[in-house]
């Protein structure tokens, strides 16, 4: 058979594990190209090389490549470093100025003051990557990349030899924008045409986001669910009439896990492997964790787990509400999350009242994201929203059952366990309300204590194949559609 030529795809994000991750969008990044690769794409990956990276053990190459880029009056200087991510090239934009700070993008006083201009120079960066690696698609993602379409769709001027280029914009939360003052438009550099509302416009402010989306060749998010709920001007974050305006281009491809990362057969973060046949270091991992988190270490007491980011997103207000009846019941519970400091002082105070029965980690670690997915009888995720989710699909292979509310790509991906059929991988509820989460908590009490039950559902669970490849091929149908 002979080789179509392999299409060239640039992928663009402000995170990329293992180089650096807040949370999911880097596990995607850090996941989809090496599946589109072996799918025979040639991938480049860019961001930004922020100071974790720098000080990392990653091996880094000066590529000699220096160039500048306007950010408002001036020309901001970039030195492009390089770094291997499997065999696919990742070039990290230096910009010590913008990006040698402890975090990605804010601390404990919030985000840095200057995170308009500190993306708009790496979307301005992006584009000089992309006259160097020349493919035939740039593929961006959320709101700090966005920019990076605006300014290759409206400047051709300056892009010339990228006039073929056609772009994807994927969304992974439209919870966050880039919103910006009216003023720091003038970092962008662009004309004033763009101000009016159809473009950067957004209820007097600028949106990086907006930009992206209205000039975008193709938009998705990160599944099918999410990609009709943001349609909605419940679920649109002000952006619902620009995704029901370019239905015709937006779908929705369902994340996957890295099956490299998160395998309980392999995971050496975790106390023992183990599989579905031989279940027994599934044990001993909630042995560990039950120590981890100075819990009894008692067997037969069920564990609730989760791992998430502090935000509203992801059901925290609704777990306040239910926190004390949750704790009426038969179970342990541990919690691993940083982020609102609301949330962290509300959850901190309220566990301390049940020492051995439940645990807080307030910080963000690999290892203990590992054992509590390891560790734990039940993966608690009662979001609010949830464009993707990638937790509960690590889970599932760790055969640590998901209670989900049906949103997004917990909609998705969890099916609700029928005991009458042994269908199912999952307890789901759909109320956002305490009632709605006790009552599926209870059902989960329930089929802990019933063996057989309990032992289909982890069969399923284990069972389920949620790996890159699929997401892999749904992105290349998309890339190629766009090839003409
Ligand atoms: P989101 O991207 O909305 O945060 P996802 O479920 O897509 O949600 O991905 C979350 C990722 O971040 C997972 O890899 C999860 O293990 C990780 N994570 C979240 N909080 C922590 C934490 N405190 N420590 C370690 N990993 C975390
Ligand atoms: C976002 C979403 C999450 C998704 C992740 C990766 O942070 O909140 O649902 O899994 O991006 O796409």
């Amino acid at each position: 058979m002979k080789d179509r030529a392999a299409l060239r795809v640039a992928i663009a994000s402000p995170e990329i594990a293992p180089f650096a991750k807040t949370g999911g969008l880097g596990d995607v990044l850090g996941a989809l190209p090496k599946a589109l690769a072996k799918l025979g794409l040639k991938v480049s990956l860019i961001m930004p090389a922020y100071r974790r990276i720098l000080q990392s053990e990653v091996t880094l190459e000066d590529s000699g490549v220096r160039f500048t880029v306007p950010v408002y009056s001036r020309n901001e200087e970039a030195t492009l470093l390089t770094a291997k991510m499997g065999g696919i090239p990742v070039y990290l934009v230096r910009a010590d100025r913008y990006f040698d700070r402890d975090h990605l993008y804010g601390d404990a006083a919030g985000d840095y003051p200057d995170n308009a201009e500190r993306f708009a120079f790496f979307s301005r960066a992006i584009l000089e990557v992309l006259k160097l690696v020349r493919p035939a698609i740039l593929h961006a993602n959320d709101w700090q990349s966005a920019p990076a379409v605006v300014f290759l769709k409206t400047q051709p001027e300056f892009y010339s030899g990228l006039s073929s280029v056609r772009t994807v914009l994927t969304v992974h939360n439209p919870g966050y924008q880039g919103i910006f003052e009216s003023r720091d438009l003038l970092l962008l550099n662009l004309d004033d045409r763009l101000t009016i509302p159809r473009y950067l416009e957004f209820y007097g402010k600028i949106n990086f986001l907006k930009g992206g989306l209205v000039l975008a060749d193709k938009i998705t998010t990160v599944s099918p669910s999410y990609a009709e709920e943001i349609k909605t001007e419940e679920q649109g974050f002000g952006l619902d009439g620009i995704f029901r305006e370019r239905a015709g281009s937006l779908s929705g491809i369902l994340n996957g896990a890295d099956y490299d990362v998160w395998n309980p057969e392999t995971d050496r973060l975790i106390a023992q492997n183990y599989s579905l046949g031989s279940l027994g270091g599934k044990q001993t991992c909630k042995t560990d964790l039950q120590r981890v988190f100075k819990l009894g270490e008692n067997p037969d007491m069920p564990l609730v787990g989760m791992v998430a980011r502090l935000s509203a997103q992801k059901g925290f207000d609704l777990l306040e509400e239910a926190i004390d009846r949750l704790f009426s019941r038969k179970l342990q519970f541990v919690l691993l999350g940083t982020g609102d400091k609301r949330y962290q002082d509300f959850f901190s105070k309220a566990l301390a009242k049940y020492p051995g029965k439940a645990g807080i980690g307030v910080c963000f670690d690999e290892t203990l994201a590992h054992k509590v997915i390891a560790g734990a009888d039940f993966f608690l995720m009662p979001s609010r929203y949830e464009p993707g989710g990638l937790t509960q699909l690590y889970s599932l292979k760790y055969g640590t059952i998901p209670i989900v509310r049906a949103v997004g790509g917990l909609k998705d991906s969890i099916r609700d366990f029928s005991p009458s059929d042994g269908s199912g991988n999952g307890i789901v509820f759909t109320g956002y309300d305490a009632p709605s989460l006790i009552a599926a908590v209870d059902r989960a009490l329930a089929l802990f204590g019933d063996k057989e039950n309990r032992q289909a559902l982890i069969k399923n669970a284990m069972a389920a194949d949620f790996s890159w490849e699929n997401a892999a091929r749904a992105y290349r149908e998309l890339y190629r559609s766009l090839m003409g």
